[in-house]
Order: C-alpha cells, then sequence, then structure tokens
C-alpha cells in the first residue's frame, strides 16, 4: 500500500490505534520500535512511550545503510543512556538483523528465566513492531521471518485481524494494530519526513524544502555537497547555493535565469537516492 500518498493527521486514527495497542499489550512482551535512522526523532510517534508504559522496548534503527554510520552509533549511545536498547538495521539487505533475536533475549533475561523456573520452557517471547507508515516493518517481518515462511494467524481472545508471525520456537512478532503517527503538528518533523521520502513533498513547497535541506547539508555535509557538484561558494545563502547547483547541472531557463524549481527536485531526489551520500539529518545534539 503506498502510504506516501494521503497522509493526513486525524487524532481520531490515534486514539483507534492507542486503544488497540492498550488492549494488546497484556499479551506482548516488549515492543521493538522501527525508527528511520536519518531521521530518529522526526520518525518517533510521540504518544508511544506514555502508549506502552513500561513494556521493554528495543528501537530498531532501520535504513542504517542510507544513514552516516557514525551519527548512528552517537544515537546508539544515546538511547543507551536512556536505558533503551537500540540497533542498527538495514532491513533492505538484512544487515543487522542477526542481532535482534540476541538482543531480545538479553532484554528479557529475567522473564525466559521466570517461564524456566515455572516449566514453561518453550514459551515463545511476543514482541510487537510498532512505527510510523513507511519506516520499514514490513520489510523488517518479511525479512526476519524469511520470506514466504511467515505465519500469519488469527489468535483467540485477541482482537481479530491482528496479524501474528511466527518466526520460530522461540519468537513471535506481532504487526503494529493501526496505524501510528508521526507529530505532523511540528514543521520540523513534516520538513524531515518529506526530505526522506516518508511523505509526499506535494503537499510542500518543493523549493522551500530543497532550500531547507541544504541549509543542514551545507552544516554538516559540504564536503558531500562538492564532491557531488563540485566546487561552491558557501558563503552564498542556501537559496543561492541551490542556484549554483542548478548552474552547474545545466539547469539555465532562456534569458539565464536558473531552474531552481527543477534544480530543488533533484537535489531531493538526489539525497533520497543516496546520490550525495549517506547522510543524517538529526544527531542527538537535537534531541
Ligand atoms: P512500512 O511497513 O513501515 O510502511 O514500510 P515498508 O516496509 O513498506 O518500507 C517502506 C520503504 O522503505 C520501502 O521502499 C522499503 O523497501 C524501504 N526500506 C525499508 N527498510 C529499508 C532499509 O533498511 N534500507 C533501505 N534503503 N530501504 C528500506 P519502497 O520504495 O516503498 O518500495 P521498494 O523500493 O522496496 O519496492
Amino acid at each position: 500500500m503506498d502510504t506516501t500518498q494521503n497522509i493526513q493527521w486525524f487524532p481520531g486514527h490515534m486514539t483507534k490505534t492507542r486503544r488497540k495497542i492498550t488492549e494488546i499489550l497484556p499479551l506482548i512482551d516488549a515492543v521493538a520500535e522501527v525508527l528511520d535512522a536519518r531521521i530518529p526523532l522526526s520518525s518517533q510517534n510521540p504518544d508511544l512511550p506514555d502508549i506502552i508504559g513500561n513494556k521493554p522496548r528495543i528501537i530498531l534503527l532501520n535504513k542504517c545503510d542510507m544513514a552516516d554510520g557514525a551519527v548512528t552509533e552517537k544515537w546508539i549511545s544515546y538511547f543507551k543512556s536512556k536505558g533503551i536498547t537500540a540497533i542498527a538495521v538495514d532491513c533492505k539487505s538484512g544487515k543487522g538483523l542477526n542481532n535482534f533475536k540476541t538482543t531480545v533475549k538479553e532484554l528479557l533475561g529475567d522473564k525466559l528465566e521466570i517461564y524456566r523456573s515455572k516449566g514453561m520452557v518453550g514459551k515463545p517471547l511476543r514482541v510487537m513492531v510498532v512505527g510510523i507508515p513507511n519506516v520499514g516493518k514490513s520489510s523488517f517481518i518479511n525479512r526476519i521471518a524469511g520470506v514466504g515462511k511467515a505465519k500469519v494467524e488469527n489468535r483467540p481472545g485477541v482482537t481479530r485481524g491482528n496479524q501474528w508471525f511466527t518466526i520460530d520456537k522461540e519468537l513471535e512478532l506481532l504487526d503494529t494494530p493501526g496505524v501510528l503517527w508521526p507529530k505532523f503538528e511540528d514543521v520540523t518533523v513534516g520538513e524531515h519526513l518529506a526530505f526522506t521520502g516518508a511523505v509526499n513533498d506535494r503537499v510542500i513547497d518543493v523549493e522551500l524544502l530543497a532550500v531547507r535541506l541544504l541549509e543542514i547539508l551545507c552544516v554538516q555535509y559540504k564536503d558531500l555537497l562538492v564532491a557531488r557538484y563540485g566546487e561552491l561558494d558557501f558563503d552564498d545563502e542556501p537559496y543561492e547555493i541551490l542556484g549554483q547547483i542548478g548552474r552547474k547541472r545545466g539547469m539555465v531557463m532562456r534569458g539565464g535565469e536558473i531552474d531552481t524549481v527543477r534544480a530543488s527536485n533533484m537535489l531531493l531526489e538526489e539525497y533520497r537516492n543516496l546520490k550525495i551520500g549517506k547522510i543524517s539529518l538529526e544527531r542527538i545534539e537535537n534531541a
């Protein structure tokens, strides 16, 4: 399903999702929260910690193949300092997923011990996978379950329609019941989601978006911009730098004016397709 098309903020949706998650929480041992490693703050659902209370949480910093590795490491340490285990994963290739099961078992060691002491050996750990649309939840489940091997079923006593996946004898995953939305009302969050293509940029002025992206890139990733577009005069304002890039790419209209709309679309496209490089747009300093 293409969730990028018409994402809109309906508070009613969150209420419904909150209710569904709260209902199912007693059956769950832990929550795996999938975030976009490039924008771990903007890809969060701000209500999640409140909804899941003290249920153990693992953060999957997904799409780490597109993020700046050094920054991702800092996020992992940052979450650790908050008592949350985070691991970097790439659900497209499967990189990092080997660590997932080990991490779940480590996190739930006490619970496993209790199961064992009660003779409940073999009771699988149940983990609910949550995350905003497009963050990679389906990719994660498909990868870890193995294509075609995922067993989807409705469990007795549980709201119909919840999708469970049996990974092996020790682990079962539950797909997000409902939709968790990001914090759309925050302009920066909306922009960051649009940079990564998680929401449709047609609703946002493309030039403004490209300029905002350049503002970030010109602080942290000048070298990558130069490697991609050649020498640039960084003393200029970001809009002028967009013009410089457009000119270098021959995006000049009749009369000599730079086609900054075309240049904007190109910049955004090249960012999303990793042409500029592995780039993280949010750092722990922003947290
Ligand atoms: P969702 O269930 O949370 O809505 O997300 P989904 O798995 O559908 O993933 C959304 C998009 O992100 C997909 O791309 C998917 O391939 C891509 N993706 C997921 N995880 C990763 C990752 O770790 N690295 C990279 N590079 N991409 C990832 P798409 O363009 O919608 O589809 P397609 O290109 O796979 O056909």
